[in-house]
């Protein structure tokens, strides 16, 4: 099967042109000006934007979490993905503290495997660090393609490792070529405060905002960003929220060491007066929450200074009825949000389309520099010749709004409910074939292949 996209108007994370794509099976044939290539199908998208496949780095598809699962399964979530212009995730295994981190890659394995619409790969997350745990980096690494270890210094009996196993994690890490993922907040402040609330009878999803302030996020980043350049090891922070976590990234990289950071969507457009809602602000209570208007400006501002590399989603969404978990303690109310169709549009919408970032960043931040930094470039993350045709059309003027009437993904409701978008994904290519035409989906669950990923760091 060949296809040939005429008339695009082709942006990558540095070029910006007009120019026709060739595309035979899977991989990008050739790119130029009118090119007399016959293909089996014709595209003329003038007028339109032609962006390489969208990539996060940050979901959580089938999670089990805080007693229950994240309500969008390998199919769901990878499809509603798609329908949003994003054509690879990159989902989290959880290591059970006292098992090997081998019976935890079979279990999501088990769960995936064949089940997914679009491209996927996994990061590791380490729970429990400890001499056994240490033989099985290597072989992740270089047999499983998983080259990117996730780390918690929150959620204390559960995924939380403390500072000990960082180090010892980090070193094994670096040694075999890969990179430590972290969640930046000081665990036993927050459990501190949380306990606190609730002794005081204080069990809105306010006081889950009010348990975690920018303090935990800036001294654990910090903290993180001391350990990663005492053993070498390069880190990437994810889902950063404020300007506390991003100065101690802005002190880091005088150093010249190697901290990636993350922001997601919901930080760079959302704010924390809607924990003001009652329990409606459950919709919101992830971690890190929501922060301030200010730090909006902060992520932004990081963005454009190169500070932060990567715009993900955290997407772990939860049904309204899981939700209710915790209508009486915002301890228990399950942690995420939805958002994995979402992203490419609000970003495009908030941050091109109203002037903050321009065309070539926000194909960076959405689809680039995941690539690079995690060891898919450039196979992933750009329009070029030999790269995979993973490709999104965008028309750029066309307005709509987002509702859980029309979303794909498995929850009922949109933390962004009748947001006003301009810009919408109109047709996208996944592996060189049509995944989404005309509003629907072209690809069936199994068609989503595990992407092996390279050693870390050559690349960024
Ligand atoms: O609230 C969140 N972020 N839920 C998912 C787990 C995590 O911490 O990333
Ligand atoms: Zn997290
Ligand atoms: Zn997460």
């Amino acid at each position: 099967m060949s296809l040939l996209i005429k008339n695009g108007r082709i942006i990558t994370a540095t070029d910006d042109y007009v120019a026709d794509i060739f595309i035979e099976g899977e991989t990008i044939r050739a790119i130029g000006r009118n090119l007399h290539i016959k293909a089996d199908r014709e595209m003329d998208v003038a007028g339109k934007l032609v962006f390489p496949g969208g990539i996060d780095p940050h979901v959580h598809l089938e999670m089990p979490f805080m007693g229950t699962f994240s309500s969008d399964s390998y199919e769901t979530g990878t499809r509603a993905a798609l329908f949003g212009g994003t054509t690879m995730v990159i989902d989290f295994i959880l290591q059970k503290q006292g098992k090997p981190l081998r019976s935890a890659l079979d279990e999501w394995k088990r769960r995936s495997t064949d089940n997914c619409v679009g491209d996927y790969s996994f990061h590791m997350a380490v729970t429990d660090f400890n001499d056994t745990t240490k033989f099985e980096i290597r072989d992740l690494i270089e047999k499983e393609g998983i080259t990117s270890f996730k780390t918690f210094m929150a959620y204390k009996g559960a995924l939380m490792i403390d500072d000990r196993q960082m180090i010892g994690l980090m070193e094994e890490v670096k040694k075999h070529g890969g990179l430590i993922n972290v969640h930046a907040t000081n665990g036993d402040m927050i459990d501190y405060l949380v306990e606190k609330h609730r002794s005081e009878g204080k069990l809105t999803p306010l006081y889950h905002y009010l348990s975690q302030p920018e303090v935990t996020e800036a001294e654990a980043s910090e903290r993180f960003a001391d350990m990663a350049n005492y053993t070498g090891c390069p880190g990437y922070i994810v889902h950063l929220t404020c300007e506390g976590a991003l100065n101690a990234v802005r002190n880091a990289t005088k150093r010249n060491q190697k901290v990636f950071v993350e922001t997601c969507i919901q930080y760079l457009i959302l704010d924390a007066s809607l924990y003001e809602k009652n329990f409606e602000g459950a919709k919101w209570v992830m971690s890190p929450p929501l922060r301030e208007k200010k730090d909006q400006e902060t992520l932004w501002a990081g963005i454009n200074q190169g500070l932060v590399q990567v715009v993900a989603t955290d997407h772990c969404p939860f049904k309204w009825e899981q939700k209710l978990l915790g209508k009486d303690d915002f301890a228990r109310i399950p942690n995420g949000h939805p958002a994995i169709e979402n992203r490419m549009e609000l970003l495009y919408s908030e941050g091109v389309h109203k002037g903050k970032i321009t065309l070539n960043k926000y194909v960076e931040v959405a689809c680039t520099n995941a690539a690079k930094i995690f060891g898919m470039f450039p196979r992933k993350g750009t329009i070029a010749v030999g790269s995979d045709a993973d490709i999104v059309i965008f028309d750029p003027d066309e307005k709509h709004a987002i509702s859980a009437k029309t979303h794909h993904m498995n929850v009922d409701y949109s933390g962004y409910e009748g947001w006003e978008v301009t810009g919408k994904v109109k047709t996208v290519l996944l592996r060189g074939q049509v995944a989404i035409e005309n509003n629907k989906c072209l690809v069936k669950k199994g068609y989503g292949q595990f992407i092996k990923r390279k050693k870390v760091g050559a690349i960024i």
